[in-house]
């Protein structure tokens, strides 16, 4: 990384490989999904030790949902610890928790488990690290759809006015910069229904790591890639 280079303000990961990880040493995936845990720290110190100020991490997809029903329970029950383990931690490093996605479809004890650290985290101003939880992009846009059309039956809007502005603030997203850096791990090159919306121009960073592996090193590797790019914007350099 380099001192002198631009910061991305908004660093989002797909966090992928947790079952390769786990198969490739003849372990039960949930296992990997554990492993992963250590990664998740390690990224959020490291985004905090550089001074990014939004982490967006995609932990559990909608699609995801539709995975062996031990899996899906291993995975509820590790956000669960996670958030029992690392709330206070979180609250204490400054950092600022959002989860996002379909919440209505968590098990009780998961969702009094984001309420907790959101309350406790409400806080923080180092880094605002958004938790993608039961998330899928178009989802977001048809709810930000319907509710645009809502608003536009009702009067309350013209819909010549409609523009990126207002549909932007209509995402789960709203208020957040878009990401600068998308990282996905373990060599995939999809975006797999991730901030469809938002990742307009973002810059891609495809780490070969299977995520239990991923450390800050690998982390700060992103950020000097993404420092090396030339960002456009559609536009040309100067
Ligand atoms: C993808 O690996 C990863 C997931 C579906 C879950 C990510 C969850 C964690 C890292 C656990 C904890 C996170 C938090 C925030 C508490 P995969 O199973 O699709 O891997 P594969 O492609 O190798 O099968």
């Amino acid at each position: 990384m380099r001192a002198d280079g631009a910061l991305p303000r908004h660093v989002a990961i797909i966090m992928d490989g947790n079952g390769r990880w786990a198969q490739g040493r003849m372990l039960p995936r949930p296992l990997g999904h554990r492993s992963g845990m250590k990664a998740v720290r390690e990224v959020v110190e490291g985004a905090i030790e550089v001074g990014v100020e939004v982490l967006s991490l995609f932990a559990f997809s909608s699609e995801n949902w539709t995975r062996p029903s031990d899996e899906v329970s291993a995975l509820m029950h590790l956000l669960e610890e996670y958030i029992a383990k690392e709330a206070s931690e979180l609250a204490g490093q400054g950092v600022r928790v959002h989860v996002l996605g379909e919440l209505e479809r968590l098990t009780p004890p998961a969702a009094r488990a984001v309420a907790h650290v959101q309350e406790v985290t409400a806080q923080g101003t180092k880094l605002r690290l958004n938790l993608f939880i039961s998330y899928g992009s178009r989802a977001e846009i048809v709810q930000a759809t319907r509710a645009l059309v809502a608003d536009a039956i009702a009067g309350k809007i013209d819909p010549a006015q409609i523009d990126d502005a207002a549909i932007a603030s209509r995402l789960l997203t709203a208020g957040c910069p878009d990401p600068d850096l998308l990282i996905r791990t373990s060599g995939e090159q999809r975006i797999s229904n991730f901030l469809l919306w938002q990742v307009a121009y973002t810059e891609l960073h495809i780490s070969p790591v299977l995520w239990p592996d991923f450390t800050r090193a690998d982390l700060y590797t992103a950020i000097l890639d993404f420092q090396s790019r030339d960002r456009r914007f559609g536009r040309v350099s100067v």
